[in-house]
């Protein structure tokens, strides 16, 4: 361990391979509470007046900033609170951030350097202006804001209004201010003024999930941040420092970045960050740098962040690819630090992932089966844990997640830890929960995925999979070098062909425009093709609102067909025609069998597929791939459709009603 010197502060970094978390795996497991848990964004701020003089930064222009870049996180109210001229001022205001925009307009704020700002999804007292964060508490002189769940707030709300305290909302944050307010006025005991002890001392006293920023009048150069089970990363400038839910809270003003682990308690000021842990322990943090680009963060002239997102799949899959493997084509995934030996023992694989995610994992199990003949299972993280699943230390977990800190996701591989499975995450956040929690991780390059429906981290995702399956299969030699080295030249062909696709975009786009009347909508597709109808249905639902069902088509005959009507629009997903074993055939059969019903087809087919044209209303080609790789391509049609569907009705793409980005709900 070293001490290093950050912002002027001490901070103590413990030195480290950059995968794996001694810290986090040797201590007891905390078992976060099964509950729901918020999933808001927050950010908090100090600078120095120099700073400000220099560069303009207000500690309310930062914050309002880093709200705007979080605000895919919840956005149901929004509120911000800055510590100026000896008192704390606060806005807050329900609906969208434009919301809180227009009030500071009517009724500004005063210039401050200290101040923190909140984004909300609702779990607690539905989204109103009384409700939204911050809340105030000791008499207005203090601020907070919170994302998870007090737990315990019934009863510590009894305690305080037997105090005298009194309450103006019906959230368990405010719970949580009168706490911190009534530690600091009244039980410090000769440490007057010290907000960093009043936190320690209201953490030992909160049960939950939570992330809490608080502000106090009487401490001016101050915000005060607590962390258990839920998210929180500090920024660090030059003369000024950060908080944020994740690092889009600051990607503006720095790069350098530190995680928090659990149950610690963050100070900073504009010049220094220190650490303790809830009983008032130096703790540590680590520092990283972040390599997101604040540009890559912004629309980039799309109308939306998921139109901007879906054009950036060449280069996510591209960035995935990138530097992991050698020149002769072998896989170099260095990375991935357990020992190989282990690896090759490993005698069943389970994928572990929500929503979309998932649907990647499932991908994932067709190639992972086909290249290292290791049996792989495909589970929803809600559903593992709590079926007693078989899992023992030869059992290898791939978790996969965006944001790595979906809370299903971080239970199950918690549980896989416990019962002794080594655990590989597939992840798009740097220094979130979920990689820092397993054993190693395999980062997709994806970039800042903002947009809440999920494209470019699917094929990331994807991407990520196969270069995992085949290093597995390398190590244990279950296929031959000179396959795996072809395999990965088709995969580098991969994003040229995506672009290929979104340049031919045209008639997809005027038939989704078309479509925008439609109630329900079917998908169809098999082996690969399958997951991937999944998908096409998810979107669909997520940002069109339209009813939409994938099923695989060999099932059709099984039931779904009996839902086939006149003029139902149904998206065909069709394998290639090219190999001994095509599918092509079977697939071309059921679309025969729901056009005779009456179906309209609109059929995903590979370049050359000219069979297909005589059964389907509109044919929409992708370029020829092998068969496990299909997915990458035959996804960005039925991401476009959705996508074009949705802003054809007016929604929102990006933020769709009920949903959010980073679901930390249990
Ligand atoms: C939410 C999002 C989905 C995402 C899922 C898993 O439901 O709305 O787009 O696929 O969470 O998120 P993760 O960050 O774990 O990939």
């Amino acid at each position: 361990m070293s001490m290093l010197s950050i912002g002027g502060s001490a901070l103590l970094l413990v030195p480290r391979n950059g995968l794996f978390v001694e810290r986090d795996i040797l201590r007891p497991i905390r078992r976060a509470p099964a509950t729901l848990v918020g999933m808001c964004g927050i950010v908090g701020y100090v600078g120095n007046s120099s700073r400000r003089a220099d560069a303009g930064h207000s500690a309310l222009d930062v914050v309002l900033e880093g709200l705007r870049r979080l605000e895919y996180r919840g956005y149901d109210s929004a509120g911000v609170a800055v510590v100026a001229d000896g008192t704390i001022a606060a806005r807050k205001k329900s609906g969208k951030l434009t919301n809180l925009l227009a009030e500071l307009e009517s009724d500004p704020l005063p210039t401050s350097l200290t101040g923190i700002g909140h984004t909300r999804w609702a779990t607690h007292g539905g989204p109103t202006d009384q409700n939204a964060h911050p809340h105030l508490a000791d008499g207005g002189r203090l601020a907070m804001i919170h994302n998870g769940i007090i737990e315990n707030f019934a009863e510590l709300k009894q305690e305080l209004l037997e105090k005298g305290v009194t309450f103006t909302s019906e959230t368990d944050t405010e719970v949580a201010a009168a706490l911190l307010g009534d530690i600091f006025r009244n039980q410090l005991n000769g440490e007057s003024s010290n907000l960093t002890k009043a936190m320690q001392l209201a953490c030992q006293r909160l049960e939950g999930a939570f992330t809490l920023l608080a502000v106090h009048a009487d401490q001016p150069d101050v915000v005060v941040a607590a962390r258990r089970n839920s998210p929180l990363v500090v920024g660090l400038g030059e003369g000024e420092n950060f908080l944020g839910s994740d690092v889009s809270g600051f990607i503006d003003h720095t790069r350098r970045a530190v995680e928090l682990g659990q149950d610690q308690i963050v100070t900073i000021t504009a010049d220094s960050v220190e650490i303790t842990d809830f009983f008032g322990a130096p703790a540590q943090g680590k520092e990283y740098h972040v390599d997101w680009d604040p540009a890559s963060a912004e629309k980039g002239g799309f109308s939306s962040f998921m139109e901007k997102e879906i054009h950036d799949q060449p280069d996510a899959v591209a960035q995935t690819l990138l530097g992991r493997s050698d020149l002769n084509g072998q896989l170099t995934l260095s990375e991935l630090r357990i020992d190989p030996e282990l690896l090759k023992k490993v005698d069943k694989i389970i994928v572990l992932a929500c929503g979309t995610a998932a649907y990647a994992g499932l991908v994932a199990k067709y190639a992972i089966e086909n290249w290292c003949r290791i049996p792989t299972e495909v589970e929803l993280a809600h559903e593992f844990r709590y079926r007693d699943p078989i899992v023992d230390a030869k059992t290898l977990v791939v978790s996969i997640s965006q944001s790595g800190e979906t809370m299903d996701t971080l239970m199950a591989v918690r549980y896989a830890r416990e019962q002794g499975a080594k655990t590989i995450s597939i992840c798009n956040t740097n220094g979130s929960t979920i990689p820092r929690e397993s054993d190693a991780v395999l980062y997709t390059h994806a970039g800042p995925e903002i947009a809440v429906a999920s494209t470019k981290a699917f094929l990331a995702q994807i991407t990520a999979a196969y270069l995992l399956g085949l290093y597995l299969a390398q190590l244990r030699g279950n296929i031959f070098s000179g396959q795996i080295k072809d395999v990965l030249a088709d995969l580098g062909k991969v994003p040229a062909k995506i672009q290929e696709i979104l340049d031919g975009a045209g008639p997809l786009r005027e038939l989704a425009r078309s479509m925008k009347d439609e109630k329900s909508v079917l998908f169809l597709g098999r082996h690969v093709g399958f997951p991937v109808a999944l998908e096409g249905a998810l979107k669909l639902k997520e940002i069109a609102y339209i009813h939409a069902e994938g099923f695989a088509a060999g099932e059709l005959k099984h039931g779904p067909i009996a839902l086939i009507d006149e003029g139902q629009p149904v998206f065909v997903v069709v394998p290639s025609p090219r190999g001994r074993d095509s599918l092509h055939a079977k697939v071309v059969s059921n679309i025969q069998e729901i056009r005779a019903r009456g179906a309209r087809t609109l059929v995903i087919a590979e370049e050359g597929d000219e069979t297909v044209r005589a059964y389907a209303e509109h044919v929409f080609y992708v370029p020829q791939t092998p068969t496990l790789l299909m997915p990458l391509l035959t996804t960005v049609p039925l991401q476009i459709f959705a996508a074009e569907l949705a802003k054809a009705k007016g929604y929102d793409v990006d933020q769709p009603r009920n949903l959010a980005k980073s679901v930390t709900v249990e």
